[in-house]
């Protein structure tokens, strides 16, 4: 099944990092390198987006690679870390066998899957790509905590006037596993306005748990956030898994 195109990744994925700025990730970017550097410094990050995590990666010695489906983020991702360290790839296709320490795939990349059978099938090829004793980190979102409440952030124009960006979005479980994502993006002094719907699927941390185990990743853990707390009420939880060493 060929993967859906997003406007708020291609055509416009020059102003995902003005709405989803490289600082919102800080704490989280820590704990990924932490967990998968155990593993050792060749890194993969799926759905690498505008490549601010490899860039982060690569500045403290990773050797890190991304792939991503959308056009319009590749381009982006190449521009900070070069073509080399980035590859159009749909997870779907990820075909490396015994080549990666660690895997990441960040903000629910994941839940572009088209449902849980995709899903194993993704959770397999990752898998097979990692090395004996390699690591995968997966961010996913978790809709049995969602409640529907529209979210807002606001951020500095690329001219640097305060809120100038803003980035309204709504999460709504829309059955046990799958969720609804509404976004808004508004560029006040660009004259910018778009908005767009992403169905989200597999959308649980306890299903994609039990899918590594499926396709024999072992000691699977979940983590509500990454102070590696328990799940808790997070809509947005970590899955963590290691190949067989
Ligand atoms: C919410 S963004 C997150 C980007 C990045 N991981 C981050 O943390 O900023 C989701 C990303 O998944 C990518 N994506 C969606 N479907 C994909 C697929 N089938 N294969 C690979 N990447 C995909 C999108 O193009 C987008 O860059």
């Amino acid at each position: 099944m060929t993967p859906r195109r997003f406007r708020l990744f291609d055509d416009l994925a020059h102003r995902y990092d003005l709405h989803t700025p490289a600082h919102h990730y800080g704490t989280d970017h820590r704990f990924v390198l932490e967990e998968l550097g155990r593993a050792g410094p060749r890194i993969l990050d799926v759905g690498c987006g505008t490549g601010v995590f490899l860039e982060k990666a690569l500045a403290q010695g990773f050797d890190a690679y991304g792939t991503d489906v959308a056009t319009g983020m590749v381009r982006e991702a190449a521009a900070k870390v070069g073509d080399q360290r980035v590859r159009q790839e749909a997870m779907e296709s990820l075909a490396a066998e015994d080549a990666y320490d660690g895997i990441c795939a960040l903000s629910w990349v994941i839940n572009y899957a088209a449902d849980a059978a995709a899903a194993r099938d993704i959770l397999r090829r990752f898998r097979r790509a990692l090395k004996p004793g390699g690591r995968l980190l997966i961010q996913t979102a978790h809709a049995p905590n969602m409640d529907g409440r529209v979210l807002e952030d606001r951020e500095d124009g690329p001219d640097g006037a305060a809120d100038d960006i803003v980035f309204l979005f709504q999460f709504t479980a829309t059955g046990a596993d799958t969720a609804l994502a509404r976004y808004v993006y508004a560029g006040k002094a660009l004259g910018e306005l778009a908005w767009e719907e992403h169905p989200l699927a597999v959308a649980d941390a306890g299903l994609l748990a039990r899918l590594c185990g499926e396709v024999g990743l072992v000691n699977t853990r979940v983590f509500g956030s990454c102070a590696r707390d328990p799940l808790g009420r997070s809509v947005s939880p970590w899955v963590l898994a290691e190949a067989p060493a």
